[in-house]
């Protein structure tokens, strides 16, 4: 039995209040927090960077899951491991050495990740997995919160039996709700992001609005 973890994307928090949100999830039953961090480059928006992903940290008590969509990612790395990211996770389409940027996470001493957008396949994968601690499986085309699932169930499972035994998560990012969520838990997943479906109706002085969409999904 695989215990499914929740990690709400503070894409979808307010931007003025980021220590009362992540203070506000966690209390409301967040597993993880998720951090989107996007440069206008790799994706077409643009969130923030190292400066105020160290700021998020005293903020957070569970696990901080930091997605990185920006490219190149190895200049960084040490940056975001001053930050205090406990997983750090780069896109395989973000530049030529995926391998090398993998190596480099662990070395920091963070927890490295890889993320597979829509059309990259799980076969992607295949040569990293002992280099990766987690495979982050985009279910949108990433840069904005809100979008529409894509139906990822076949590359998941490819993924499960890729991975085998080994202590690898596979996480969903990008249109997890109450009806997608066992679709992919279902698969084989074991961490779910979340933005609108966990922040949509609350907010830091009606948290508990927060605790009931996460025991939904
Ligand atoms: C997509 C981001 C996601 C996204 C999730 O670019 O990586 O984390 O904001 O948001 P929802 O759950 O609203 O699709
Ligand atoms: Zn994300």
């Amino acid at each position: 039995d695989r215990k499914i973890k929740i990690a709400p994307s503070i894409l979808s928090a307010d931007f003025a209040n980021f220590g009362q949100e992540i203070r506000a999830i966690e209390a409301q039953g967040a597993d993880w927090v998720h951090v989107d961090v996007m440069d206008g480059h790799f994706v077409p928006n643009l969130t923030f960077g190292p400066q105020a992903v160290k700021a998020f940290r005293p903020h957070v008590k569970t696990v901080m899951d930091v997605h990185l969509m920006i490219a190149p990612v190895d200049p960084y790395i040490d940056a975001y491991a001053d930050a205090g990211a406990d997983v750090l996770t780069a896109h395989i389409e973000a530049g030529p050495h995926i391998h090398r940027t993998l190596q480099a996470i662990r070395a920091a001493g963070m927890k490295a990740g890889v993320a597979l957008n829509p059309g990259t396949p799980a076969e992607a994968v295949a040569h990293l997995l002992d280099l990766t601690d987690l495979v982050c499986v985009m279910t949108v085309n990433p840069g904005f919160g809100g979008q529409k699932f894509i139906d990822m169930t076949a590359k998941i499972r490819s993924l499960r039996s890729m991975i085998g035994d080994r202590p690898v998560h596979i996480e969903i990012d990008g249109g997890v709700d109450p009806a997608t969520a066992p679709l992919v838990a279902e698969a084989g997943a074991d961490v779910l992001v979340a933005g609108s479906a966990v922040f949509k109706g609350g907010s830091v002085n009606a948290p508990e609005v927060y605790g009931e969409n996460i025991r939904k999904i």
